[in-house]
């Protein structure tokens, strides 16, 4: 990011390029289904007919579906989206009776497995996770020597160093898959608490086995217990992060398994991916936009502003929903009951006052998302505005195993086309003789 730059208005400046960019394409890549033929007419130059360059023949008929919108990939068993509904299931079940009913353990279970857990399946599972959350001494090194780095990153140098240490890396049958896929569920949340630790000059609080998964997180991270409506928010957010379909960093995730590269390869791919603005980094952008509006009473006023200037406003929009996720329902809720609860209600009342203020743009489809309410969440929790994309990690991870096991088990090497629009044939002019 260029220097100075805080993550909203790099992202409000993406949103600027790209409008700038698009006015600028030629007619194929505004209109991606013109035929290419008609492209190449609009791009044949004077070079063209000079013989210097010549483009690729123009009988060619060629679709593009920039950013794959409305491209299906595959079948999947794992999540279905209804966008214009605003449904969401993982597995078939309802995300609303996932937040309001099960924990973060059965999730992961209901993800990896296919079914939700049996009493005695729920306690082999949980006690898996539980004993796996401990980091070998060398990923713990590995953490303290780039702690300078942001969280995300020292996520993904660490799980590429995990790699170097599980036993059943180079085992690809889909129970070896499973056991690092577990491991890795587990292992998350103490990479990401003993860098927070580290970090700020302290010692990384080991794992406590009696706790669940997000109170666990919550000890390590702070080193005092949680309470219980902490720990619980913290389980519903994982919840609500854990599946979405074919996003960005699942993408990422199953292009990196569809080569066969081991779990560890293909985790770290999606990490990658989480990590910018228009994914995982909204929550954090989201919570300084609020903090610079400040009052709830200048929010209109601020998001008139932003928009007349062409920006977007972070925590809105989808590529997929175009009336409200159903995600932003529970964490909206949430983020009011914490407010109330920690005596902190103009966090909350900012953002809806942002929330009202967007109202107009729902006309076009633009709606609250998931990343909206989450960083109030987090900024209610205490928890750093940096450490926000690495939280989403830990709760994605268990949908980016399903979609790296789902996709190990039926392979078919994920490879589309570019569509060439540059010059052809050049003739190659030595270096002493070009201009
Ligand atoms: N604020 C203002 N306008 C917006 C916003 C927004 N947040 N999102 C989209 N728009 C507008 C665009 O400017 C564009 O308008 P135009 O047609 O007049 O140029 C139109 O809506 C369509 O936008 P696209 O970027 O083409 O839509 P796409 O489906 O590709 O974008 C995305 C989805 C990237 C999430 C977008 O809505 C966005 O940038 N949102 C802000 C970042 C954000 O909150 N990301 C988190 C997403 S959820 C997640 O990953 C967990």
């Amino acid at each position: 990011m260029p220097p100075g730059w805080s993550l909203r208005e790099m992202v409000a400046r993406i949103g600027e390029k790209n409008r700038c960019d698009r006015s600028r394409l030629t007619a194929p890549s505004r209109r991606p289904f013109l035929s290419f033929a008609v492209h190449a007419k609009m791009l044949a130059g004077k070079n063209d007919r000079q013989g210097k360059e010549r483009r690729t023949p123009m009988a060619e008929q060629v679709v593009l579906h920039r950013g794959l919108k409305g491209v299906y990939l595959d079948a999947t068993r794992i999540c279905h989206i209804d966008g214009e509904k605003g449904i969401l299931l993982y597995r078939g079940y309802s995300i609303h009776d996932l937040a309001q009913n099960a924990t973060f353990e059965e999730v992961c279970y209901l993800l990896l497995y296919g079914d939700l857990p049996n009493r005695q399946q729920l306690a082999e599972f949980d006690a898996a996770l539980r004993a796996s959350r401990t980091l070998p001494s060398a990923v713990l090194d590995i953490i303290r020597s780039v702690k300078d780095a942001h969280p995300l990153d020292v996520l993904r140098t660490a799980v590429s160093a995990l790699s170097a240490f599980d036993p059943d890396v180079k085992d690809m049958t889909p129970e070896a898959n499973l056991r690092k896929g577990t491991r890795l569920i587990a292992q998350f949340p103490t990479i990401v608490a003993a860098h927070e630790r580290m970090r700020n000059g302290l010692e990384p609080v080991p794992p406590r086995e009696d706790l669940n998964h997000a109170a666990n997180f919550l000890w390590m991270l702070k080193g005092e217990e949680p309470d219980a409506d902490s720990a619980k928010a913290m389980d519903l957010d994982f919840i609500l992060h854990a599946e979405h379909s074919s996003n960005a960093s699942a993408f990422a995730v199953r292009v990196a398994a569809s080569t066969l590269a081991d779990l560890h390869a293909a985790i770290v791919a999606g990490i990658a991916a989480l990590k910018g603005p228009l994914h995982g980094g909204a929550a954090e952008a989201v919570i300084e936009m609020a903090e610079e509006i400040g009052e709830p009473e200048r929010a209109e006023a601020w998001v008139k502003e932003q928009l007349a200037q062409g920006k977007r406003i972070m925590g809105f929009g989808h590529r997929v929903y175009k009336t409200e996720d159903p995600r932003a329902r529970h964490l909206r809720e949430l983020a009011k009951r914490l407010g109330e609860k920690f005596g902190d209600p103009k966090t909350f009342q900012i953002m809806t006052a942002i929330e009202r203020a967007m109202q107009p743009l729902r006309a076009k489809g633009i709606y609250v998302n998931v990343d909206f309410y989450a960083g109030c969440i987090y900024h209610y929790l205490g928890i750093p505005a940096d450490l926000y994309i690495p939280i989403f990690a830990i709760g994605r991870i268990p949908g980016w195993v399903a979609h790296a096991l789902e996709q190990y088990a039926d392979n078919l090497l994920i490879r589309p086309l570019l569509h060439y629009v540059g010059p052809m044939e050049r003739p190659f002019v030595p270096i002493d003789r070009r201009g």
